[in-house]
C-alpha cells in the first residue's frame, strides 16, 4: 500500500461493501463506512471494529454531500463507491420520482462524492466505482438500473482521464448469491446458464475490488465478476 491514509466506502454498513470495509479494517486501515442512518452507520462501524467509523450520507441528497464528508480525515489512499437504492421500474408504468432516485444517487451522488473528497486524495489514491451487469443484460424493469450502470461506464472513463495520475476503475459483479438482497431468492437459472457452475460470492467481489484498487497500473477497467455468465 502506498501509504497509511483512509480507505472510505460508500454504503459500507451491508452488503458487499461492508465485506470490503471489513477487510481493510481487519488490514488496520482506517476506514469510513457510510449509509443513510446515523446510527445504523456507528452500529455498523463497531460491529466492523479497529479504526472505523461511521457517517450518515444520502447520496439523492447531492447538495448534502461535500457537508457531511468534510469530517473524513485525509490522505484517502481508496475510494470505493457502492451505494444502491434498487429501481423496479417499466417503461410502461414509468415511476419518474424512483427513476430521478437512482439516477441522482449514482451519476450525481457518486460524481459528488468524488470531488467532495478531491481535496484529501494525493496522487497515488485508487477509486473503484460498482456498476452492475445489468447494463448489458437488462431484464423488464431494469430501465433505470441498466442506464445508470451504464452511465458508471462512462463516468469512470471520464473520471480517470480528468483526474490522472488517481486511478479510477468499475467493477461490475454479476448476481452476487450470497449478497443480502439476493440470498433468499431462486437463483437455479443463474447457475445453470454460469459456466463455472457456482454463483459470485462477495468475497469474489472484495477480492475482485482489492485488485483494482491495489494493482497501480490498472486505470479506467471494467471488470466483469461473474463466473462467465455473460459469455453465454
Ligand atoms: N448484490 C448483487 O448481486 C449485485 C450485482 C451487481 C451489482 N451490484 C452492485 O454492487 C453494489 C452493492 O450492492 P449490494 O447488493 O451489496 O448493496 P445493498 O446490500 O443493497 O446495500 C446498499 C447500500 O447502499 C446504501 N444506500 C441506499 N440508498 C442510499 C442513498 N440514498 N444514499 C446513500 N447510500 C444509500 C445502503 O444504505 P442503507 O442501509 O442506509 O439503506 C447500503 O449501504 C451496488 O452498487 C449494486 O448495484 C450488486
Amino acid at each position: 500500500m502506498a501509504s497509511d491514509g483512509s480507505v472510505v466506502i460508500i454504503g459500507g454498513n451491508r452488503g458487499i461493501a461492508r465485506e470490503i470495509a471489513q477487510h481493510y479494517a481487519d488490514a488496520g486501515r482506517a476506514v469510513v463506512i457510510t449509509c443513510t442512518d446515523g446510527a445504523d452507520a456507528q452500529e455498523a462501524a463497531s460491529a466492523i471494529g479497529g479504526r472505523t467509523t461511521g457517517l450518515e450520507l444520502n447520496l439523492t441528497r447531492p447538495e448534502t454531500i461535500g457537508p457531511v464528508l468534510s469530517s473524513v480525515a485525509g490522505p484517502i489512499d481508496y475510494l470505493v463507491i457502492a451505494a444502491i437504492s434498487r429501481d423496479d421500474n417499466k417503461v410502461r408504468d414509468y415511476d419518474i420520482a424512483k427513476a430521478l432516485e437512482l439516477v441522482t444517487l449514482k451519476l450525481v451522488g457518486y460524481t459528488e462524492v468524488v470531488h467532495s473528497l478531491l481535496d484529501r486524495m494525493t496522487d497515488d489514491t485508487a477509486i473503484v466505482l460498482f456498476g452492475g451487469l445489468a447494463k448489458d443484460r437488462p431484464y423488464p424493469g431494469s430501465t433505470t438500473v441498466s442506464t445508470v450502470n451504464g452511465g458508471v461506464v462512462a463516468l469512470t472513463r471520464t473520471l480517470a482521464t480528468e483526474l490522472a495520475p488517481i486511478r479510477v476503475n468499475a467493477i461490475h459483479p454479476g448476481i452476487v448469491g450470497n449478497s443480502p438482497y439476493w440470498k433468499d431468492k431462486s437463483l437455479d437459472h443463474v447457475i445453470a446458464r454460469t459456466p463455472t457452475g457456482r454463483l459470485t460470492t462477495m468475497a469474489d467481489v472484495t477480492d475482485a475490488v482489492r485488485f483494482l484498487l491495489e494493482n497501480r497500473s490498472v486505470n479506467g477497467v471494467d471488470l466483469r465478476v461473474d463466473g462467465g455468465w455473460m459469455i453465454t
